[in-house]
């Protein structure tokens, strides 16, 4: 037995590996949540060494489920949550500080400042993507800032940085390589996206040295491999991808205008522009969709901090709900005639508006506003935000035209009652793909083709299968009536 591909998904709240066999079919998996650190209000934090034992154990798990020997995995496939910081001793190979997750507030002052000095121009031109904290730029700076000699010893060479991504290939590498991809690279807030390569100005800016930096490679390319002594057989790393990336790929959204959003915890809508890297007049990213044999294909990005997570509020915060599958029956039970509105504001609202001091907020409450209407409002939600992006799509590349076709992707979407409401208030089709695990699958592509086992683009592009497709069933005129009650809900939860 040979040829299987093991994807390793490290995410934000779970360490996930999947092993895929010569068919692409899922052959064994594992997944393990790991701690989510809250030291303050706004900021969050992981143990990279509790993220390098979860991505072990999961891959070993997954290699057992799938009855083979770490000497049948031909490639290994690395996609991970993006933005994270993990700085570590290149000597030791121990982190100097937590990582600090995407979610993380702790630079909105340092953000602010920028913006004050007339600074975000520059960094979106060069970078697409905006002064915010969620970005990895300033979180680096700040844990050059407040590691005592930390600024110094990465100038010196003695600390490294990386994306998760990074981190893991250094460590299943055993420190030989140092690298992340062009996707990983283009949420770093200082690597320039026209140029491809670190941008020495932003880093002057930022100061932060370019030795600590790692080298950007192609998605599918050669990353070293794991050594011998962690798997039990050596296996070359040939694939990397940030995990919004590699769902594009996963959904085979390899052509100017295809679409694709995936619903976890919060949710990101990817338009590919093709060779066209469009900046946004309307507040949304441009980002690197994939970079394959040195030619970089661009994507327009919506990126909303709060979806599924609205549905885990209903659980864990009101306890409405048992489980998330019950959300759909139960919203499917409101009262029509109630306009609730819920602006899942939690930890401030990403795009297009931007908004880190923003917090949630709900609207319309009668007397008779009960679960079944916050689980309607909490659904809806998310098809509201993913309007606004589409919107703002349309308006930032004319080239999109009205003909979307929506592929989505993530936990959210077993549930029909949300996707058929997100054909309706976005008055365009949404397709449910077969293969849910488009992520981890993105990501044993870029391997699997790197390594000539798996199919070439076109040849994969045709295996792509929809499920089920949402057709939009709601009346222009009540559509038209609910999104602008959405807006002026969002308009009264900015803060500015
Ligand atoms: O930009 C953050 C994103 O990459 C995190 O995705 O799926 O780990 O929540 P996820």
């Amino acid at each position: 037995m040979n040829g299987y591909i093991l994807a390793i998904d490290q995410g934000t709240t779970s360490s996930r590996a999947i092993v895929f066999d010569k068919n692409r079919k899922v052959a064994g998996k594992s997944q393990q949540e790991f701690t989510q650190i809250y030291p303050q209000s706004g900021w969050v934090e992981h143990d990279p060494e509790e993220i390098w034992r979860s991505v072990l154990s999961t891959c070993k798990v997954a290699i057992e489920n799938a009855k083979i020997q770490a000497g049948d995995v031909a490639a290994i496939g690395i996609t991970n949550q993006r933005e994270t910081v993990v700085v570590w001793d290149k000597g030791t190979g121990k982190p100097i500080h937590n990582a600090i997750v995407w979610q993380d507030r702790r630079t909105a002052a340092l953000c602010q400042k920028l913006k004050k000095q007339g600074l975000e121009k520059k960094f979106t031109k060069k970078t697409g993507l905006l002064l915010d904290p969620y970005f990895s730029g300033t979180k680096l700076s700040w844990i050059l800032d407040k590691v005592p000699g930390a600024r110094k010893r990465a100038a010196n060479g003695e600390l490294l940085f990386g994306t998760v991504d990074s981190f893991l290939i250094w460590r299943l590498t055993g420190g030989k390589v140092h690298a992340t991809d062009a996707t990983n690279a283009s949420r770093t807030l200082i690597f320039n996206i026209a140029t491809n390569d670190w941008d020495d100005e932003l880093l002057d800016i930022l100061r932060i040295p370019r030795a600590m930096l790692p080298q950007v490679k192609d998605c599918a390319a050669d990353y070293g491999a794991a050594e011998a002594d962690i798997f039990g057989a050596s296996i070359p790393i040939l694939g990397v991808a940030g995990d919004q990336h590699a769902a594009t790929i996963g959904q085979a959204c390899f052509e100017p205008g295809m679409f694709k959003s995936t619903y976890g915890t919060g949710c990101f809508a990817v338009l590919n522009t093709g060779s066209d890297m469009v900046l946004s007049k309307n507040r949304l990213l441009t980002t690197i969709a994939y970079r394959l044999n040195g030619k970089t294909t661009y994507a327009l990005e919506g990126s909303i901090f709060i979806a599924g997570a609205a549905v885990q509020w209903l659980r864990d915060g009101l306890k409405i709900i048992g489980s998330a599958p019950e959300t759909g029956k139960l919203a499917d039970q409101a009262d029509p005639s109630q306009d609730v509105y819920l602006v899942p504001a939690f930890v401030g609202l990403g795009a297009p508006h931007w908004d880190a001091e923003a917090r949630g907020a709900i609207y319309g409450l009668t007397r008779n506003s009960g679960p079944a209407e916050f689980a309607r409002a909490a659904l809806e939600s998310v098809a509201y935000q993913t309007r606004d992006l589409l919107d703002a799509m349309r308006k930032d590349w004319k080239s999109s035209g009205t003909k979307t076709v929506l592929r989505v992707d993530g936990g959210m979407v077993a549930s029909d009652w949300t996707m058929q409401r997100l054909a309706d208030i976005l008055d365009a089709p949404v397709d449910r793909p077969t293969i849910l695990e488009t992520t981890a699958l993105g990501a044993a592509w870029l391997a699997g083709s790197k390594a000539g086992i798996w199919p070439s683009r076109r040849e994969f592009s045709k295996t792509w299968e929809r499920d089920i497709r949402f057709t939009p069933k709601m009346d222009d005129k009540t559509r038209k009536a609910k999104i602008a009650g959405w807006r002026t809900a969002v308009k009264r939860t900015l803060t500015s």
